[in-house]
Order: structure tokens, then sequence, then C-alpha cells
């Protein structure tokens, strides 16, 4: 298909017609050219298609067809498996095949800044770097069954509150450290055929007409080649967000926007370049979903079990004491809480999906071993009721051990709003006092979104994460709890001890249209770390039923040099009694002191299945990047020269194994001296010693330090004297010597010669 031609024979109308929606769900067709109708929607852990056009909406109120809902992004990035979540973008591809869908809508791949962001349930993770490696499989998934993906929302859309008209205020080490690498990755790794920009500003300028953002470095400096849509209503000056890079509104607007396009093409304020342009790309997509669209079928009743499959393998084990989990098949067991029975599996919004099927827990339990059940508490709402509470009791006398079901009822957390509180509803946690009080065999199950305070945490005996975990949880979860799977999710997310802890809590949501990222690069981790905070649960943590060892750590590389790969291997050993999967998780830390830094980062993680007494070598592969901050000095990733520790741990908190290793720097801070460089940075530069020896010192004369007989005082004063000189810009030597302004000026030229 020659695109460009196509275009070519395009009026201006029709041109202007294809660079917004003809209704919610569907892009406009050009019958005259053959140009065909193609449908997209949401995404991201599943369909969300609304036949009914009419009837269209953003929020997940009106009925969609029926399809499966798979574990939503919170779960699946905590499998920490890349094959994992690829399989399961190729079943929604499939699925979307099926449908005729051209394009899913998702992945959500924003940064959880808080855990108060509604939205966090459909997003990956809180580190940039395992949000982009998942976020690319996820898109290798579905692309490879030749139906695009959405990636969203780009960009800093990391909050509900005022989302559509607030700015998120954020610098620009900032936002390429941790706010685009998802997207960036994901581009680069999978070639996304569309991405969705957010509805907020950046900075102050909407992201949907954002020039910086879509065009410079989306697609100048990462090569994106698809097309660019906007959320659902995020088009705020039409013309502007064409220019800026923005080629398909969503959805349709009501031909408004098409007429103020054609204007703008008549008189000479939108260059017809622009349009065409934008058009060559919606097309572009258009037809490679075209002509190769084959249909198929939606086998509903296997991608549910494949939804439970998945399942299993992102539920994270958080706690584990007296061997509680897994459940004995011979004990009496008392499951107390609706979410046994009902449980919640998938959050509200636009990723709201009309399920097929769904399975409970308590059903499969209970051919499983013996199970008394209790409601406890309703899973709907926060409501404590008497004689359910003494009906549980009742329950957790007479078992053996207890299983909590808990979690946020749907109205905790959804798309539109954020939370104001990290609690789980009272008469969850008051339930959970009580029955500690009758039976001290107490393991809890969490269905929720995001992460909760949990008052009883040091003494219930277990805790599992099931997170929102898809419309199959309940097989999956009855399969981990009575230990027929092996848990092997880890936490993508950090779990404070309390809300008031959070790195962005004094400035979240932000004041007056305005979020600001004032905790900069220090998100998550990074910023427990770095402040040497207790948290609840670390970042990367997860157990298993087995044990496992990392030993035998081997750094290969051909050079020294930034650019040079650097190879790390490791052996990992499953020396418990069951079959399980490990999570080498590979973090670097930088110890050149050149740049405010992390203590540590992620950059590698691998997940190994291992039998019992089995060992396997694992292998990571670093690069530049790795290594680098961005420097916006440079205006580039830069990897200062000096040591670096690379460390090797079943998470952030749990380290087994690190070594040492130096890098020679490809490139250099920009230098140069001029009258406000400082005596202390001359020092940082070993070319320039001998010139400072000879010509800056001997100026530096009367700032010997005291010769004092109290040596206390000497001390002080040497340290003072040695902090003047260090910090004295060179200008101001002409205040304490007799050296000119003219002296001074051509020193500051012979230390710039003696750089080069
Ligand atoms: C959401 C998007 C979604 C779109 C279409 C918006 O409100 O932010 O994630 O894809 O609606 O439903």
């Amino acid at each position: 298909m020659d695109i460009k031609k196509l275009v070519n024979e395009m009026t201006l109308e029709e041109k202007a017609g294809m660079c917004s929606g003809k209704d919610f769900w569907h892009l406009k067709s050009v019958e005259r050219l053959q140009i065909p109708e193609v449908m997209v929607s949401d995404g991201p852990h599943g369909l969300r298609k609304q036949a009914d056009a009419e009837e269209g909406d953003h929020l997940g109120i009106n009925d969609s067809i029926t399809a499966v809902c798979f574990p939503a992004g919170c779960a699946v990035a905590s499998s920490f498996d890349r094959d994992l979540i690829r399989s399961m973008g190729e079943t929604i591809g499939e699925e979307c095949q099926a449908e005729n869908v051209s394009v899913v809508l998702g992945p959500a791949v924003n940064i959880k800044r808080s855990p108060l962001c509604g939205r966090n349930f459909e997003y990956l993770s809180e580190d940039p770097y395992l949000a982009g490696e998942m976020a690319a499989s996820y898109i290798n998934g579905v692309q490879s069954r030749d139906v695009g993906v959405s990636i969203k929302h780009f960009a800093l859309n990391n909050q509900e509150h005022e989302r559509m008209s607030g700015s998120s205020e954020a610098d620009e080490r900032t936002i390429r450290e941790i706010y685009f690498p998802a997207f960036e990755t994901a581009v680069k790794k999978a070639d996304p055929w569309t991405v969705m920009c957010s509805y907020n500003r950046i900075n102050g300028t909407f992201a949907s007409e954002n020039e910086w953002l879509l065009t410079k470095v989306l697609r100048d400096e990462w090569g994106f080649k698809g097309y660019v849509m906007s959320d659902w209503g995020a088009v705020n000056d039409r013309v502007k967000g064409l220019e800026a890079g923005m080629d398909l509104e969503m959805p349709a607007s009501g031909g408004d926007n098409d007429r103020l396009i054609v204007e703008a093409v008549k008189n000479g304020t939108l260059p017809e370049e622009k349009l065409d342009l934008a058009v060559e790309r919606i097309l572009n997509i258009l037809f490679a979903y075209e002509e190769k669209k084959r249909g198929g079928v939606f086998d509903r009743a296997k991608d549910h079990k494949k939804a439970a499959e998945i399942a299993e393998e992102c539920m994270v084990l958080l706690k584990n004491e007296e061997s509680i989990l897994p459940l004995p098949k011979k004990e009496k067991v008392a499951f107390i809480g609706e979410f046994a029975e009902k449980p919640r599996f998938q959050g509200g919004g636009s990723s709201h999906i009309n399920c097929f099927a769904i399975s409970d827990t308590l059903s499969p339990a209970r051919e499983m071993g013996e199970i008394l059940y209790a409601k406890g508490f309703p899973a709907d709402r926060d409501e404590e009721n008497e004689k359910d509470f003494e009906e549980a009791l009742k329950c957790a006398r007479k078992a053996e051990r207890v299983v909590v079901f808990a979690g946020l009822p749907d109205s905790f957390e959804s798309e539109g709003y954020d939370r104001s509180h990290m609690r789980l509803p009272e008469c969850q946690n008051k339930l959970i006092e009580k029955i500690l009080e009758v039976n001290p065999r107490v393991a809890v199950v969490l269905h929720n979104g995001a992460p909760v305070e949990m008052p009883w945490a040091s003494r219930v005996q277990g805790i599992l994460e099931a997170y929102l975990c898809g419309e199959a949880v309940g097989t999956a979860l009855a399969r981990v709890l009575f230990g027929e799977a092996n848990p092997s999710g880890h936490l993508a997310e950090t779990f404070p001890l309390r809300l008031e802890d959070t790195p962005c809590y004094p400035y979240f949501p932000g004041k007056r249209g305005k979020a600001y990222y004032a905790e900069g690069i220090f998100t998550g981790y990074r910023y427990y770390e770095k402040k040497g905070m207790e948290v609840l649960f670390p970042f990367g943590h997860g157990l298993s039923y087995t044990d496992f060892e990392i030993g035998n750590m081997k750094i290969e590389r051909k050079g020294q040099k930034d650019t040079d790969p650097v190879t790390v291997l490791a052996d990992v050993t499953n020396t418990g009694s069951r079959a399980g999967k490990a999570v080498v998780q590979l973090y670097v830390s930088d110890r050149t002191d050149t740049e405010v830094r992390p203590e540590k980062e992620l950059k590698g993680f691998v997940k190994v299945l291992l039998s019992p007494g089995e060992k396997k070598t694992v292998r990571m592969e670093l690069d530049q990047r790795s290594f680098a901050y961005y420097s916006t000095e440079l205006s580039d990733w830069f990897a200062p020269e000096g040591e670096y520790v690379v460390r090797l741990g079943f998470s952030s908190a749990d380290i087994r194994a690190e070594q040492a290793i130096t890098l020679e720097a490809g490139k250099k801070l920009p230098f140069q001296v001029d009258p406000t460089t400082t005596v202390g940075e001359l020092m940082e530069h070993p070319e320039l010693k001998s010139m400072i020896e000879e010509k800056v010192m001997p100026i530096l004369a009367v700032f010997g330090g005291g010769e004092d007989t109290d040596a206390a005082k000497e001390a002080v004063s040497r340290e003072m004297a040695e902090a003047m000189v260090r910090y004295m810009p060179i200008r101001s030597l002409r205040s304490f010597t007799n050296a000119t302004n003219e002296e001074l000026l051509k020193l500051c030229g012979e230390l710039n010669a003696a750089l080069k």
C-alpha cells in the first residue's frame, strides 16, 4: 500500500477528518478511497469492547462484551516475568483479532509516585527499569498478533486529582530518569504502534500540545514511528496539538476541531505538510492492521484458564512464619471475610471488564481441605456487624488455622480519584485484631491495587498479597494457599509503614493546579534507602515455600570503558524441598561521588524455575545506561569515571552478593575556568595540579591556617582556612591578596589552556 499516494488523493476535509475519531471507539472511514473504519478498545488487562459505540464511555459504566479479565498491572508486574507478561499480551492480541479491534489501549505504565494514586492498580511499578521491561514484553506479545497497543499515559500522569487540567511540575533530570524510561524502553525495544498522550500539563504545557514531548523526545530522540492519540478528551487546542505531533484526537470532536484544522491550513497558520504527516502516520498503522487482520475465535474458557495460570505467578508472599502457609490438607481451616466468596480482582474505570466468569476461592479450596467459612465483614463497604463478628470468632476458635480475606472495597480505589488514606476498612482491621485474640495461627490474604497500612502485620503469621489478580483469582489463590502452586511474585513497589513516610507526602496531590514533583528522583525505594528509613515491605520483596541461594558471582567484560558491555553471572540454587521460581535482582550503586544519586537502582532481573537442589547460572547484561544518570549539563546520559558496585539479591533489602567495578568514562562534563570557578573545582582536575601548585597556591599563602598553642583551636582554624581556600572563587582572590583583576583573568586563560 502506497500510503503517501493515498494521502495525496485525499481532500483537505478528508485529511482533517482522519485526525479525530468517528465516535467513541472508531476512526473514520473514507469509502471513496477504500479506507476502512477501524476500532480501538480498552485495555490494558483484557478487552473492554463496547460494541455499541453510541453507548460508549471511558469510565467503564456502560456494558461491554463479555471478555476475560487478566491480572491488573499491579499484579502482573509483581511476577517479574517478561515471558509471562508477553504471553498475556499474545492472548490479548488474539482476542483483539477475534473481535476486530485494531489497537488495545494499554499498557498503562505511569510510575507509582504515591500509593494514593487511584489508578496505581493499572500501573506497573515505582521503578522505571522494571516498568519499561515489563511494558516492552507486553507490547511485543500483543503486537506479535498483528494488532497494535497504545502505551499510556504519556507522560507524568501520576495522580487522578485534577488529571485533566493540572500541571506536573518536574525538573528534566527527574523526568528523564524516573518518568520517561518506561515509555522510552517500550519505544526502543517494542515499537508500539501508538502512544496515548495524557490529560495533564507538564511544566505548564498540555501533553497533547507539547512539542518537546511528542516530537523532540518521542520521535527525534527515541525513534517512535507510529501515531500519537489523545487520551479521551485530552485535546486542548487542536491545531497546536497537530503541530506538536498529536496525530489523532479521541473520541470524536463533533466536527468542530476538523473544521479548525481545515481553516488553519487555508489561512496558512498550519502547514499542510504537518497535517499530511499526521494522516500518513495514522494510515500506516490502520493498514498495518487491515492488511493482516484475520479474525479468529475468542475462546473465553481457554483464556480464563490462562488468566488463572498467570495469576499464580503474580501473588506475593510477604510474610510466612511458623510455616502458616501452605495450608495442610488435614487441618481445619477457617476462611473469614467476604472476599473469599466474592474476590475483588479488578479496579474501576476504563479498564473495567465485563467478565466471562469469576472464580472465588472458597469453592476450589473446599475441594482441597476442610474449610469453615464465616463472612465476618462485607467485601464492598466498611461496615461492622456484631453478629457477623461473633460468627467469625466462633469459626476462628474451632479451626487450627485462620485465613482472613481482607482488601479494599471497589469504592476505595478507582480511576478518576485518588485515595485520601492508606488504611483498610476499619471493620477489617478490627476483626483481625479480635481473631488474633482467639487464635494465633492467622494468615491474611489481601485483595487491593496498592499498598495498605497493616497495623497487625507483626502479629499475624502470614501475609499473601494477591493484588487485583483477574477473574480467575480464586482458582490461583486456592492453589497457592494449599501449596499446589509455589508463590513467586515480588513487590514492584515499596510498602511503606505509613502514608506520612512516602516520598511525595508533603506535595501530593498539589495545590492550585500544580503537582510539584519536589522529591525529584527519589521515588519509592530510592527515597527510603537514601533516608535509611524502615518500611513495611521493601521493593523487590517476595517469599517462596522453598529457599534459594546466590553464589559464584562473576563479572565479565571486554574492556573498562563505559561503553563496553558488562556481563554479570551467578549461580542460583534451590536449597529447599520444593520446586520454585527465584527472582534474582541486580542493582547498581554509584560510588564515584560525582552527582546526587540513589543508594542503588534496579538494572536487571531474571526469574528462574528450580527443582529442589537444582542450580542454574543466571546471566544479565549491563550497558552504559545501567551506570548513568541524566546530566542536564551534557543533555545526555553520563556514567562518571570511577567505582560502581554491582549487587545481586532477592529484594532491594536482601542482597546476597556484590562486586565493585571501575569504569573509564567516554565523556566528560563540560568545564571552563572563569573568575567564578572555585579553587576546589580546579583541584578536581588532575591535569591542573602543577599549575595550581605553581600559580594559585602561592597567592593563597596568606591563608596559612593558624598556629595556636591550643591544639583544638589550631585544628579549627586550619579546617577553616582549608574550606576558605576550597570554596574561594578566583575572582575573590583579589579581595584577600594583592593579585589584580588583570592577573586573575590571565590566570583563567592559562588554566583553560592547560585543560586542553
Ligand atoms: C482513560 C484511558 C482510557 C480512555 C478510553 C480515559 O479516561 O484515561 O486510559 O483508555 O479513557 O476509555
